[in-house]
């Protein structure tokens, strides 16, 4: 009897271990693991509050997380965007990929999902150099393929346990009440979803949650950090700014690849390291 109790727990211990399980689909990761971790994340941007929701949680000593799109409210490869998301990525919060062009990836074609998160790895190695660890399908809607698709792209799914409900009608005294309803009842390990592109959120939201989970003890930090987790699958350099930095001739929001857009495949260019200075780089 003991030694069938054994074996289970054994077996159990086993199968329960991330890295001893061998993985062929991405975890879906819906709220932190650490205890009194809250990440507040952000999603649809970068907008035009990218900078001030930054800035907000800097000086608090907090961390945010950005779910980003490449074209969606704008094009990120405007120069008022790359500089905010630059400015966000240099304050150390977490940046992670929303899709290029947001669409409900449950509609698309293996090809087309592949596209959508290619694109915006391109923009992230270009403006930042870095490979995103994780990826938010829009809207939250996924399936087993998407699943795969992005662990064959090396990131994890990313969804939330609660939402504020900011881009969906929800007014701000709604909105705080599902902050409160977290800090009262005193969640452990909340992701709580927000949207970078309203102006109550960066007004007023973020002011509120900061002071709430503050006072209340909480550590606000990023994602990756509430899961004990890389936010990157690497971290290299920023690629110089060039002409082929354009959302001309890709999916506008909400669609996908095809027809005249041809689909993008493999995996976008990077770079480790900068030469040493002295070396001209082979072209
Ligand atoms: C909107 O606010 C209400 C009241 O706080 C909350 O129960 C709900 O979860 C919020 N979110 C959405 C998407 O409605
Ligand atoms: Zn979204």
């Amino acid at each position: 009897m003991h030694l069938v109790l054994a074996a289970l727990l054994a077996v159990s211990a086993v199968w329960g271990h991330p890295s001893l399980e061998s993985r062929t689909t991405s975890q879906v990761y819906k709220s932190c693991v650490k205890t009194n971790d809250i990440a507040l994340t952000f999603d649809d941007g970068p907008y035009i509050y990218l900078r001030n929701i930054a800035d907000e949680f800097t000086a608090a000593g907090a961390k945010a997380t950005f779910f980003m799109n490449g074209n969606n409210w704008g094009c990120i490869y405007s120069d008022d965007r790359i500089a905010s998301v630059k400015h966000a990525y240099a304050a150390g919060h977490m940046i992670g990929s929303h899709t290029w062009s947001h669409p409900d990836l449950t509609t698309l074609s293996t090809a087309q999902i592949n596209d959508e998160m290619f694109r915006m790895e391109e923009a992230f190695s270009r403006i930042l150099g870095i490979k995103p660890a994780f990826m938010r399908p829009p809207s939250g809607y996924y399936n087993a393929n998407i699943k795969k698709i992005a662990f064959s792209r090396g990131q994890n799914l990313a969804l939330w346990d609660m939402d504020t409900g900011d881009a969906d009608g929800n007014n701000t005294a709604q909105s705080e009440a599902v902050y409160n309803d977290a800090a009262n009842s005193k969640v452990k390990n909340a992701v709580i979803l927000q949207h970078e592109t309203e102006e109550d959120t960066a007004t007023k939201l973020v002011p509120y949650a900061l002071k709430l989970f503050k006072s209340k003890g909480y550590n606000l930090v990023t994602l990756a950090e509430c899961l004990g987790v890389s936010p990157y699958q690497a971290v290299g350099v920023a690629q110089k700014q060039s002409s082929s930095w354009t959302c001309d001739g890709t999916p506008s929001p909400g669609t996908g690849c095809g027809g005249s857009i041809a689909c993008k495949t493999g995996t976008p260019a990077f770079s480790s390291s900068s030469a040493p200075s002295g070396v001209v780089p082979n072209e």
